[in-house]
């Protein structure tokens, strides 16, 4: 039978490389993101690898949306493998113009993104008796971040999720993995200026992203390094040395 992938934010950066491995696999992927001219050029691409995609143009805060479409593709023929909520945001919190719009918008497409993503996927792998889930969390998720509170909050929030769900459905064969990537090439952060220390190009992202998903890893720390150095201090520094390290 056809397995079926799905994978929100697959316009561009990971999401776009996610669909390009499984694509070249021979999988069946549903492609979810705003920019549908985009989302086009990368189902034209996962055909040439050797794939077979349909586009889903939609915002992931919108649960109607996400819900409709989701119901089309859970339609269509073939077995769903594993599910991806990529899609995400991050900008400065904007905390001195007292203003809370951009840190709700943050926390809505990371965090609303992610159940309006996963939870209509959830009866169809409660019956199927199997599924992955992938959420993309960070490893930002290990600090609030000055200035970036609202990005790293909802990163927590997500990966806190995916224990909750993983304990939750175990007993279905479902598994929720937490992905807690550094820096890795992509439109977010390839035109920054800040520090982005050990950071790695998106196919090697994605390559272990799968692998960590197929195993059923439920928090996936990457790279290496970041996981050995960037971590502890994420954890476990005191907050003036996060200061001077302006993290
Ligand atoms: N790159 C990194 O270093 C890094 C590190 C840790 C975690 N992450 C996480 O990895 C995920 C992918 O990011 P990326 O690095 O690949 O950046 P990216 O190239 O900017 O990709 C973000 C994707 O999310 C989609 N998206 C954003 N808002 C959306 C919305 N409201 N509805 C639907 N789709 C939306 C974008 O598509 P449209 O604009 O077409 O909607 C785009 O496809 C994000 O969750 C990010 O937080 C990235």
């Amino acid at each position: 039978m056809k397995k079926k992938i799905f994978i929100t934010g697959a316009s561009s950066g990971i999401g776009e490389y996610l669909a390009y491995a499984y694509a070249k696999k021979g999988y069946f992927i549903g492609l979810a993101a705003r920019r549908e001219d985009k989302l086009i050029q990368v189902a034209s691409k996962c055909f040439e690898l050797g794939g077979e995609a349909k586009c889903y143009t939609l915002d992931v805060t919108n649960n109607e949306s996400c819900q409709m479409n989701i119901d089309d593709f859970i339609s269509l023929p073939g077995e769903i493998d594993t599910i991806y909520a990529n899609a995400g945001v991050g900008a400065p919190d904007q905390l001195n113009t007292g203003d809370s719009t951009a840190m709700n918008r943050i926390l809505l497409t990371n965090i609303m993104g992610v159940t309006n993503t996963v939870l209509p996927f959830i009866p169809y792998f409660k019956s199927n008796k199997k599924g992955k889930v992938a959420v993309i969390s960070s490893v930002a998720s290990f600090r609030g971040l000055a200035h970036h509170s609202a990005y790293s909050g909802s990163k927590a929030a997500v990966r806190n999720f995916c224990q909750g769900w993983n304990n939750a459905l175990h007993k279905y064969n479902i598994s929720f993995s937490a992905i807690c990537p550094g820096f890795v090439s992509s439109e977010m952060t390839d035109n920054q200026d800040n520090p982005q220390p050990f950071k790695i190009s998106t196919n090697i992202a994605v390559d272990k992203i799968i692998k960590a998903v197929e195993n059923r890893k439920k928090v996936y720390i990457f790279p290496w390094q970041v996981k050995l150095f960037i971590i502890p201090i994420m954890k476990w520094a005191p907050d003036w040395l996060t200061r001077l390290l302006k993290i």
